[in-house]
């Protein structure tokens, strides 16, 4: 069995897929993300240890039990991208990670962008200076920690902290290392020039190694933890839309992947590392060699949901509890049962920031065009409207790349609802190959883990029976209407609000 590892944002869930592609089981533990003030967000990088351990050995219990005379062959990995995990001397963690949906380090990114200018920095690292890529909370730290930066000896991001607590060794894989704004993606080395226009000294940052390279084994101590045998395998792996991408089999130009998870995620592979002039995509390496991809990011996607549920929906919560069913399909149960387009309400779901298309950590949520008859139903379909035009408006960016796709396939815990897949399919006018939840990074994770060892190939028969597309979902007419009319609007309605969005 091949054993993937994702440490997500929510919680870590490990998967454990068979030599033939099956997924056996797989399990997540959760754990807490602090916000100190408004726009900080923190983790504790033991608390994505002990999540791994949990759910490694909920999935490896299983597996004893189960699965006559199983091997593990491999471990991959997948992660959140961009927090930065500071580690001292004796590489131990220097304080808690600030993680990719922080917007603290507006200021240092504005600093950035003076000094260095932003088309040098796009020049260099393929990408824009933003509030969540890991060099802007460094230099966050030099600012107001002063005495914690100068104990940095190392730079990690988070998958690769758990990893070091498995195999022991220091490793970031291109992919990941592409969300730091210290490496030159075209080249895919680190950037000298970043690193030394903003004093960041390079022999912090790691080896960068390929996603399916072996960079370590299981040691002793951490196979008695994760109660899996000592001297497996372990492969770089991937920032978490590379990964996925990897899970979905969007590896090809042509074919897209949208993530409905906490962060929206809009991702097409190329075969060169293209830009958007103005930055407003990003542009990573994928996790093959010969391989980039752009990608649009809306930051609260399912966020803007969780937030819905959080605030809102007290009462769906008892229902569901005693009911023994998922808040989720209650609440979306209770949006179909507003109209298309919610009678005219409009969410812009910039809960936090938003980067594409308006790279503006500033911009902020909205419900516009309230009337005495909206009820709570149509406040929630238009949180999952608004959440869907943000995704269209990531699309287009690319489009206007002159990238087309046949294959579009959504996955991520949003995905899992039929009328949110309806509404994104008719917003963005494409069928949707549907994926269940199973085949999320932690999938491209182990695939990922597999081909490291050589068990998996990366095309082929072998490789396409790993990959069953699900169900699909195809625009509604009279729904597709409606949303070519609203979009313009949805559109509008942050150009002419922005000015009062500080
Ligand atoms: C990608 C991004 C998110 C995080 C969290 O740029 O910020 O996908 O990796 O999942």
């Amino acid at each position: 069995i091949a054993i993937g590892i994702d440490v997500g944002t929510s919680g870590t869930k490990v998967i454990a897929v068979s030599e033939q592609g099956k997924v056996l089981t797989s399990a997540v533990a959760g754990y807490p993300m602090s916000v100190p003030r408004t726009g900080w967000a923190e983790q504790k990088p033991l608390d994505w240890w002990s999540g791994t351990v949990r759910a490694t050995r909920t999935v490896m219990g299983y597996v004893v039990r189960n699965v006559p005379s199983y091997e593990v062959i491999s471990i991959g990995f997948s992660g959140q991208m961009h927090g930065l995990v500071p580690l001292d001397n004796n590489k131990e963690v220097i304080r808690p990670s600030i993680i990719w949906c922080d917007t603290r380090t507006v200021q240092e990114t504005e600093w950035l962008e003076n000094s260095l200018g932003k088309e040098a920095i796009i020049q260099y690292t393929s990408n824009p200076p933003l509030p969540n890529f890991t060099l802007t909370k460094l230099l966050w730290m030099r600012n107001y920690e002063p005495s914690l930066f100068q104990r940095i000896r190392h730079v990690l991001l988070p998958k690769d902290y758990v990893r070091f607590k498995i195999c022991g060794s220091l490793a970031m894989d291109i992919s990941d290392a592409s969300g730091t704004l210290m490496f030159d993606v075209q080249k895919r080395e680190w950037s000298t020039e970043m690193c030394s226009a903003s004093g960041i000294p390079i022999e912090w940052l790691p080896a960068v190694a390929g996603a399916s390279e072996v960079v370590g084994y299981v040691t002793e101590s951490a196979a008695k933890e994760l109660n899996i045998p000592r001297g497996v395998p372990v492969v770089a792996g991937a920032g978490d839309q590379a990964a996925g991408a990897v899970g979905l089999n969007v590896v090809e130009p042509g074919t897209v992947s949208v993530v409905l998870g906490t962060s929206g995620v809009v991702l097409t592979p190329t075969n060169e590392p293209l830009k958007d002039p103005i930055g407003r995509l990003h542009t990573f390496c994928h996790a093959y060699e010969d391989r980039w991809f752009v990608m649009g990011v809306t930051q609260a996607a399912g966020g803007s949901l969780q937030w819905y549920r959080r605030r809102f929906a007290a009462e769906f919560e008892q229902l569901a509890e005693q009911n023994n069913t998922d808040i989720y399909t209650l609440l979306l149960e209770a949006a179909a049962k507003a109209p298309a387009g919610s009678d005219g309400l409009l969410f812009l779901p910039y809960l936090m920031g938003e980067r594409a298309p308006h790279l503006d950590p500033y911009a902020s949520g909205t419900w516009l065009g309230i009337h005495w008859n909206h009820e709570r139903e149509h406040f929630l379909r238009a949180v999952l409207e608004g959440v869907s035009y943000s995704l269209k408006d990531c699309w287009g960016i690319i489009a206007n790349m002159g990238l087309d796709a046949h294959t579009w396939r959504v996955s991520g815990g949003g995905a899992q609802g039929e009328l949110w897949m309806g509404i994104l399919s008719s917003v963005l006018g494409r069928t949707l190959d549907v994926i269940q939840a199973s085949h999320g990074p932690a999938f491209g994770a182990a695939v990922l883990g597999a081909q490291g060892v050589g068990l998996l190939p990366r095309k082929g028969k072998e490789l396409d029976a790993w990959f069953n597309v699900g169900k699909q979902s195809s625009p509604d007419s009279d729904w597709v209407s409606i949303y070519d009319k609203m979009y313009p609007m949805y559109r509008q309605a942050y150009h002419d609000l922005k000015g009062l969005m500080r």
